[in-house]
């Protein structure tokens, strides 16, 4: 590193833990604005190697930009350019703090699909206070069992890593004598929709309950539409008979009351994150309300129709039965009995 003396001079720079050649933790205090810019090249050189530089600025300061990519910065309110005593002071309530919290170099956050059938996610427990007892994995902040190991680096492995597999992953490391030490890697993907109901069938005036279900991180934000004249629109609640919830990666739309003439149709939920969005449709029928009585009304009909037929078979049946019983007469003598049915009728017609 090529550096210019003068810098050096007029920067306190404070090795706070350089352990190995990258990696090291440092804090920068510039004490005279005018050599900022060729701090900046030393700053730039050590973000480069891996070093993790915190810059100490001042509130006032307008050559220190309190948001950089190289840096991340502590503003202390001191108008003015800092005080030594207040520096010492500063300084030395930094160091402590620095030194007792463990630092934990984790694998970047992810966007699936990755290229690959698996991805392995990394921490490695980079310096610690105390003495390291375990680690483990947690997945949405469950503990993901036999994950625990001793090891001061750890990995996670994805699997054909897919929707499921999307998530807020964490690392803890557990101390003897310290608090647990922890880091996030985000897997992040668009939501893709794994479940939903494909068609409801109401009677007018019930309730319908549409939903949708999905995998993806981060959680999509829900909407909900219906299709009009092959055009999905927000869904008209004007009626007030509309209603969602939605959590996380579940939503839910209850239309209360159906209506037979405004209701039916094709439902969209729709899931958007920032990587993207999905679709998917619900057909919704609703049948009136005398829908569950035809099968009764089939019945009915049928047994009417039948009573019908018997009353009237057995009303032109009785004459017969009556002038059999009259005649004692067998099958053979059908026609004569033809003959004698036939004066009757010819009979009765004179009378
Ligand atoms: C953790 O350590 C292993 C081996 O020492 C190294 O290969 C890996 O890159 C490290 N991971 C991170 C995230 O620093
Ligand atoms: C992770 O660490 C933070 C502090 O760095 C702590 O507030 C949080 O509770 C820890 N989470 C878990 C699950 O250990
Ligand atoms: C939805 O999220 C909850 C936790 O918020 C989780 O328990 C559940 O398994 C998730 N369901 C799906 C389908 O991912
Ligand atoms: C529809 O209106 C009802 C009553 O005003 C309200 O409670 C409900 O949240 C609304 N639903 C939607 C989706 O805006
Ligand atoms: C979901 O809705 C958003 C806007 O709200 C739209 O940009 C996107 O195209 C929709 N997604 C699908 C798959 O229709």
């Amino acid at each position: 590193m090529k550096v210019p003396q003068s810098s050096l001079i007029t920067f306190a720079l404070l090795l706070i833990q350089l352990s190995s050649a990258s990696g090291g933790k440092i804090l920068v205090f510039p004490l005279d604005g005018s050599h900022w810019v060729n701090m900046k090249v030393l700053i730039q050189e050590l973000h480069a190697q891996g070093h993790e530089v915190t810059v100490v600025r001042a509130s006032d300061s307008w050559y220190v930009s309190e948001k950089s990519p190289l840096y991340t910065s502590i503003t202390v309110p001191s108008p003015g350019g800092f005080e030594e005593n207040y520096f010492k002071a500063f300084l030395s309530r930094q160091l402590e703090i620095r030194l007792q919290e463990p630092s934990i170099a984790a694998s970047e956050s992810i966007t699936l699909p990755v290229e690959g059938d698996s991805y392995t996610l990394q921490c490695n427990l980079t310096s610690s206070h105390s003495v390291h007892q375990e680690s483990y994995w947690m997945k949405n902040w469950e503990e993901i069992p036999e994950t625990r190991s001793p090891n001061k680096n750890t990995e996670y492995l994805l699997k054909k890593p897919r929707g499921e597999a999307t998530g807020v992953y964490m690392c803890v490391f557990t101390f003897a004598m310290a608090p647990a030490a922890n880091a996030t890697i985000e897997v992040k993907s668009a939501p893709e929709i794994t479940g939903h109901k494909r068609s409801e069938n109401k009677n007018e005036g019930q309730l319908a309950v549409l939903y949708c279900k999905s995998v993806g991180y981060p959680h999509p934000v829900w909407t909900w539409r219906k299709l009009d004249n092959g055009i999905p629109r927000e869904i008209d609640n004007s009626s007030g008979r509309f209603l969602i919830s939605s959590r996380d990666n579940y939503t839910e739309l209850h239309i209360v009351n159906l209506d037979i003439n405004l209701d039916p149709g094709e439902y969209h939920c729709n899931a958007t994150n920032m990587l993207g969005s999905r679709d998917e449709m619900i057909v919704l029928r609703v049948r009136s309300h005398l829908a569950p009585l035809w099968p009764l009304l089939g019945v009915l009909a049928e047994i009417i129709i039948l009573i019908v037929i018997i009353v009237v078979y057995e009303k032109r049946k009785k004459p017969d039965d009556l002038q059999d019983d009259d005649d004692h007469a067998g099958p053979v003598k059908t026609n004569s009995t033809n003959n004698h049915k036939d004066k009757n009728l010819r009979q009765r017609n004179t009378n």
